[in-house]
């Protein structure tokens, strides 16, 4: 591994014409891991390095920060292993702790905190909770550090399809019926429960409020599998939402933010599954050939003409900033219902929202800049 070069911490308010520094943040503790450090290894193989010195940091499944291998190979999916941040994989790192202190720290047993210099900005290529969902876009924003994408309410409220959905019913946006299932709520009055499931009507996808990757989600055909479906989801949240099932093709929308505020849309693509899979579920999304990905979609104009519009809609009613990818079910009758929001989709250069990017006319190396170009543009604090 090169060595990375302190920086002293004053360049920040000197003009400089130096490298910016990017800190890339991955791996991390939720369940999206692996698909994170993937992420990692497509982005360090891509970035423009004559513009910007890169740091790469992986975090364990523990949530130790550790400085790691600037490497694609050590990061990537490769014969079917899954990438994986360890202890071991390089000096402990420590984030910024006070307001206006931009620099990162090294941590090495034994030693006195070794000073790693400036960042200028962290790209967070983290998925789910403690990384997607509001609570390191918190830390970044104690310290001033300016970050790609969404800010703290918008990743949180995205992350959490019970808030995202209220959020965007009062945007007047179409989202299908639904219900929220409390913390609690099943353990004190489960017959309430199944009378409001019921009402939905056969089939429901019940699901964590909070997870990702459709970790935690069941299709349920009919009451006899909901107790093991609401088991299932709640091992991972308290706070569970039950949506009616809506038919329609699965089809997804990539948006990107200029520094002025404008958002693109890209062409939309289309996701379909092969096989067993009776929905779009974790085993399908990353252990199996069973996807099969178009970009662009093929659908009649006025379908992408709805579903391009929703999207910017749909980012702007959750306050998002920098990308989003938006995921609708498009009906047989043209109708488009969204699904959800998220905040830092997949971003391996073959996952969705690069792809999406590509068909458009925005190669994966570009994107990357832009992203990283708008987060260096706003301000830091309240925005
Ligand atoms: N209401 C629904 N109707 C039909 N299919 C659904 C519904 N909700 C979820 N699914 C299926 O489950 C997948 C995962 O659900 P989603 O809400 O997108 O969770 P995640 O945030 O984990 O991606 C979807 O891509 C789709 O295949
Ligand atoms: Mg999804």
């Amino acid at each position: 591994m090169e060595a990375i070069q302190p920086v002293a911490a004053t360049d920040a308010s000197a003009p400089s014409t130096r490298r910016k520094r990017v800190a890339v943040l991955f791996g991390g503790r939720s369940s999206e891991h692996a698909v994170s450090c993937a992420t990692a290894s497509s982005v360090l193989r891509a970035i423009d390095r004559d513009a910007y010195d890169v740091i790469p940091i992986g975090v364990t499944r523990t949530g130790r920060w550790v400085l790691a291998a600037d490497d694609p190979e050590r990061w990537a999916i490769s014969a079917g292993v899954l990438p994986e941040v360890k202890d071991g994989d390089g000096p402990g790192v420590i984030a910024p702790v006070q307001t206006g202190d931009h620099a990162l720290q090294v941590l090495e047993p034994g030693q006195v905190p070794r000073e790693l210099g400036q960042v200028d900005v962290v790209f967070p290529l983290l998925h789910g909770p403690f990384g997607e969902d509001g609570t390191l876009q918190g830390l970044l924003e104690l310290t001033d550090v300016r970050y790609v994408g969404a800010g703290v309410l918008a990743s949180a409220a995205s992350m959490d399809k019970a808030v995202m959905k209220v959020m965007l019913k009062g945007a007047g946006l179409p989202v299908g019926e639904y219900l929220v299932v409390r913390p609690g709520q099943w353990q004190r009055d489960p017959e309430a429960v199944r009378d409001d499931v019921e009402e939905l009507g056969w089939p429901v996808f019940v699901k964590p409020a909070r997870a990702g990757s459709s970790v935690g989600i069941t299709k349920v055909d009919g009451p006899d599998e909901l107790d093991a479906a609401m088991a299932e989801a709640l091992r991972h949240d308290r706070k569970l939402v039950i949506e009616a099932a809506v038919v329609g093709r699965e089809i997804e929308c990539a948006v990107l933010q200029a520094a002025d505020g404008s958002c693109a849309t890209s062409l939309p693509g289309e996701i379909e599954f092969v096989g067993e899979h009776t929905f779009y579920d974790f085993e399908a999304k990353y252990l199996d050939d069973a996807t099969k990905l178009s970009c662009p979609a093929d659908l009649p104009d006025e379908v992408i003409a709805r579903v391009r519009e929703l999207s910017v809609r749909t980012f702007e009613a959750m306050n998002c900033e920098g990308l989003a990818r938006v995921d609708f079910f498009v009906q047989a009758d043209g109708s488009v219902v969204v699904n959800e929001i998220n905040t830092m989709p997949g971003f391996t250069s073959s996952s969705m929202y690069p792809r999406m990017w590509a068909a458009t006319g925005l190669a994966y190396p570009e994107l990357i800049d832009r992203l990283i170009q708008t987060a260096l543009g706003r301000p830091t604090g309240l925005r």
